[in-house]
């Protein structure tokens, strides 16, 4: 097998594609052969020693991916060999092979695409959770998406629509707001040329959106909640823009009687399993009945991981980006 180790988090460049023995499942594993990776943002962060989950040295970065069984380890029982999977469990995705814990492993049902299935837990399960259960978004209801042509920005405005709401989607660049439209949403912002407030009053006429969905932070986090409707809820889902936190100040919710919500997925789906896990049903039935799937800016071979890490690091991916084998 192949892998890409990260030995010394120094960053992408340090990454090494280096053959392995291929690796026999212990109890409660199973060997994957890998189809398909995304790359998530924290993917970008863990090569950098900048994650908040520090791997023991070397390890093989890859949150996400999806493959098919190839050897059960001692005591798995709900899976076969040759059975398609899709896994997310933080690393070992950026290779030909990968051990996996059997639980983490999601069966697939038959002909589900390995791309999309590479490219959906992550991002969905979190605009998923932080909109229809941290916001309790309802049918009618409008919805500020900021950063929204990247992963987790296009899944919550597939999400957003198949709840019946209405979606202003808020980027950096024409072309990532054109394809926002083309997947659903009723209006662009254009934040790199156009003043947020203006544009958001006016997209509102002057109420603001009901729920914000910000995974970007910045200097865009305290114009944007200065905008938000009386009952708003603010959701914090990530700080894409920079390492520095935003700081609000405590009136502002007071003023309009809105809710700063905090989101994180990771630690939801292990603290409620059976919440996420109902999560997740719906979640497959919605792709099922074809209301959200994943968007893929393109497919590259495995081994060009590294200008896979350099065009999402310059913002210049819309939606998600996949290796495959
Ligand atoms: N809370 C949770 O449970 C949870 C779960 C998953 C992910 N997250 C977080 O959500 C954030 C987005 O993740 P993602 O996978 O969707 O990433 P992504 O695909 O790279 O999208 C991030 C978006 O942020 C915008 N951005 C603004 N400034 C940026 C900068 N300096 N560098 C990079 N992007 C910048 C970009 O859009 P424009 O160019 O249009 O501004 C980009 O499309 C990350 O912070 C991630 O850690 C949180």
């Amino acid at each position: 097998m192949h892998a890409w180790l990260c030995s010394d988090p120094s960053g992408v460049d340090a990454l090494e594609w280096k053959e392995q023995a291929t690796p026999q499942p212990g109890p409660g594993q199973v060997l994957l052969e890998l189809k398909a990776a995304s790359l998530n943002f924290p993917d970008l962060l863990i090569v950098q020693n900048k994650y908040q989950m520090k791997p023991p040295l070397p390890f093989v970065p890859g949150s996400e991916y999806a493959g098919v069984v190839r050897a059960l380890g001692e005591g798995v029982q709900h899976l076969q060999i040759g059975q398609a999977v899709a896994c997310l469990t933080g690393t070992g995705g950026f290779a030909t092979h990968t051990l996996a814990p059997a639980e983490r492993c999601l069966p697939l049902p038959p002909g589900f695409p390995m791309e999309d299935a590479a490219a959906f837990i992550m991002t969905y399960a979190t605009s998923y959770h932080a909109l229809i259960d941290r916001a309790q978004l309802k049918a009618g209801e409008t919805v500020l998406v900021l950063g929204a042509a990247g992963g987790v920005g296009t899944a919550a405005i597939q999400i957003a629509k198949a709840q019946g709401a209405r979606v202003i989607a808020a980027a950096s660049s024409e072309d990532k707001l054109a394809l926002c439209k083309k997947i659903g949403a009723d209006i662009g912002i254009n934040y790199a040329t156009q003043d947020l407030r203006e544009t958001i009053k006016a997209a509102t006429e002057g109420k603001g959106p009901d729920v914000i969905y910000d995974p970007v932070g910045g200097d865009l986090a305290e114009p944007a909640f200065r905008s938000i409707a009386w009952r708003g809820r603010y959701l914090v889902v990530g700080f894409a823009a920079s390492p520095t936190i935003p700081a609000l100040p405590m009136n502002l919710p007071l003023l309009k009687g809105a809710s700063l919500v905090g989101v994180f997925w990771g630690d939801f789906a292990r603290r409620e399993p059976q919440a996420n896990a109902a999560m997740m049903q719906a979640l497959a039935q919605w792709y099922a009945q074809g209301k959200v799937k994943p968007v893929i800016d393109r497919v590259l071979p495995m081994k060009d991981l590294k200008q896979a890490y350099a065009l999402m690091g310059s913002r210049q991916v819309k939606g998600k980006l996949v290796l495959a084998n």
